[in-house]
């Protein structure tokens, strides 16, 4: 699976986006150490905090459906814009894939980023 299939994913998963109040479709495209694919998309809600980001879809999907160890997650915004995981999305890549890449769109180049380089002293128990 290439940094650029895994981007063409992310773009499919964008058009699931449920974004009414933000209008800023996301989508997510995350690689299983064992290459299964599960794609995410953000998911709004009116009480702005229940918002869930498309990459921890991605990864809440996954988990739930038993896979824990991850290589690579790719995501784009419907926009064109790079999408930069937030805060609490490196966190939850750091319990799952420390050691993964975070693959973005930026000015229509794909560029790819350790989790360490995004989240250099992710909290860790
Ligand atoms: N969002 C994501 O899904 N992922 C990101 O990387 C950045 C932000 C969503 C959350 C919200 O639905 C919208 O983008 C605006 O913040």
């Amino acid at each position: 699976m290439t940094d650029f299939e895994l981007i063409q994913i992310a773009k499919q998963a964008a058009e699931k986006a449920y974004a009414p109040y933000s209008n800023f479709y996301v989508g997510a495209a995350l690689l299983t150490k064992d290459g299964q694919i599960f794609q995410g998309c953000n998911i709004e809600n009116a009480s702005y905090g229940a918002t869930n980001c498309a990459e921890r879809t991605a990864i809440f999907k996954a988990v739930s459906e038993g896979y824990r160890s991850f290589s690579k997650i790719a995501v784009i915004a419907k926009d064109g814009s790079t999408a930069y995981p937030c805060g609490i999305c490196l966190q939850v890549m750091q319990e799952f894939m420390p050691d993964g890449f975070v693959i973005l769109e930026q000015d229509d180049k794909i560029v790819t980023y350790s989790l360490k380089e995004l989240l250099p002293n992710g909290f860790t128990l």
